[in-house]
C-alpha cells in the first residue's frame, strides 16, 4: 500500500464499542471511515462518513469492522427479537454482499459470549461447542452470516463479554445502582460473569485487524472471569458502598422474561485467541480496570 494508511470501515461507529474501536484504530494509523444511517459530520478519530440504508459502500477500504446492533437489555416480545436478529444477521448480510463488489482483507464481524448459553463451572475457550438458547441462536447465525464473505476475506467474530467502560449500557446501569448503595447479587450469584475493560475490547479487536493469525472466532473477553458475587462485592467495595440487596432468580424472571436468563446464565469465558496471538491485556484484572472506570 505505499506509505499510504490503510482505511478501516466501522459500522456502528456511532455506537459505544464502535466508538471506541474508530479511537483505537486511528491512533494505531488507520484511517476511520465510519457508517450511520444518520448523516454525520467527520470529525475526531473519524475522518469520513458515509451514510448506508439497505446497501452499503465498501470501495476502498483494507478492513471491515461491524458492531452494529440494536439494544438487547430489554424485555425479548416477538417484535424486540425479530428487531434484534435483523439489525446484526441482517446488516452482516448486507455487508457480506456488499463484498462481492468490493472485497476488504478482512472482516471483524460482532458476536458475544451469549453464543455458549448457560455452561456452569466449564472453561469456554473458542473451541467450546455453542449452547442453547435465544441469544446462542442469534449469534450461530450471526456468525454463520459473516463467514459467508468471498473467499480470500479472513473473517474474525468477536464474542463480546460485559463490557465495562463509560457510556456503556452495562456499566451506566451497574454504577448507577451501585452508588445508591442499591447493588447486590444476581440469583444465587455463582455464575461466571465473562468482563472486559472498553480499552481491551478495543485494543483487541484492532489487534485483530493487525494480525494474521488471528481467523475465525475470538473471545473478547478478560482473562479472570468472576463469578457475579465477587464481581459485586469487589464492584461494591471499590465504590466504598454496601451491596447487601440481591435479586432472586424469580424476580428477574418475572421482570425482565427470557432476557433475566442471559443474566443469569454462567459462562467462564477466556481470551484463548488473543493471549495466544500476542494480546497484552492492559486490565487483565478487575481491581485494575474499576480503579480506571471509578
Ligand atoms: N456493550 C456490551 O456490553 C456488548 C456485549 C456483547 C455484545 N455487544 C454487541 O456489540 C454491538 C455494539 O454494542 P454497543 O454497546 O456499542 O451498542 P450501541 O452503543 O447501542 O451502538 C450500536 C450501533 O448500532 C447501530 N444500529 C443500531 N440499530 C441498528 C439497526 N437496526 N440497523 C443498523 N444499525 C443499527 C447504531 O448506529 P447508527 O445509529 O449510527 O446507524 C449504533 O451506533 C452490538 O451488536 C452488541 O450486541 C455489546
Amino acid at each position: 500500500m505505499g506509505g499510504m494508511s490503510r482505511s478501516v470501515g466501522i459500522v456502528g461507529a456511532s455506537g459505544f464499542i464502535g466508538s471506541a474501536v474508530a479511537e483505537e484504530a486511528s491512533s494505531k494509523g488507520w484511517r476511520v471511515v465510519g457508517f450511520s444511517r444518520r448523516d454525520r459530520a467527520p470529525g475526531g478519530s473519524i475522518a469520513e462518513w458515509r451514510r448506508w440504508s439497505d446497501a452499503v459502500d465498501l470501495s476502498g477500504l483494507d478492513a471491515v469492522v461491524n458492531l452494529a446492533g440494536e439494544p438487547i437489555d430489554r424485555r425479548w416480545t416477538d417484535a424486540v427479537r425479530e428487531k434484534l436478529r435483523s439489525s446484526r444477521i441482517g446488516v452482516t448480510e448486507t455487508l457480506v454482499e456488499a463484498m462481492a463488489g468490493s472485497a476488504p482483507e478482512v472482516f471483524v464481524n460482532g458476536s458475544a459470549v451469549g453464543i455458549y448459553g448457560d455452561r456452569g463451572d466449564e472453561r469456554l475457550t473458542e473451541e467450546a461447542p455453542a449452547g442453547a438458547g435465544f441469544l446462542a441462536d442469534l449469534c450461530r447465525d450471526w456468525e454463520a452470516a459473516a463467514e459467508r464473505v468471498p473467499a480470500g476475506v479472513r473473517v474474525a467474530k468477536v464474542r463480546t463479554g460485559i463490557v465495562l467502560g463509560a457510556g456503556g449500557a452495562a456499566w451506566a446501569k451497574m454504577e448507577r445502582v451501585f452508588r445508591l448503595g442499591m447493588g447486590g447479587r444476581f440469583g444465587d450469584g455463582r455464575q461466571w460473569m465473562p468482563w472486559i475493560h472498553i480499552a481491551d475490547l478495543a485494543g483487541g479487536i484492532v489487534h485483530a485487524l493487525d494480525t494474521a493469525e488471528v481467523s475465525g472466532a475470538f473471545n473478547g473477553v478478560a482473562p479472570e472471569p468472576q463469578r457475579n458475587a465477587d464481581f459485586t462485592r469487589r464492584l461494591a467495595e471499590a465504590m466504598n458502598r454496601p451491596a447487601v440487596f440481591h435479586a432472586p432468580a424469580w424476580a428477574l424472571k418475572l421482570g425482565l422474561g427470557e432476557f433475566a436468563d442471559a443474566l443469569l446464565a454462567s459462562q467462564r469465558v477466556v481470551p484463548g485467541v488473543l493471549l495466544k496471538s500476542g494480546y497484552r491485556f492492559r486490565y487483565p484484572e478487575l481491581g485494575a480496570a474499576l480503579d480506571d472506570l471509578l
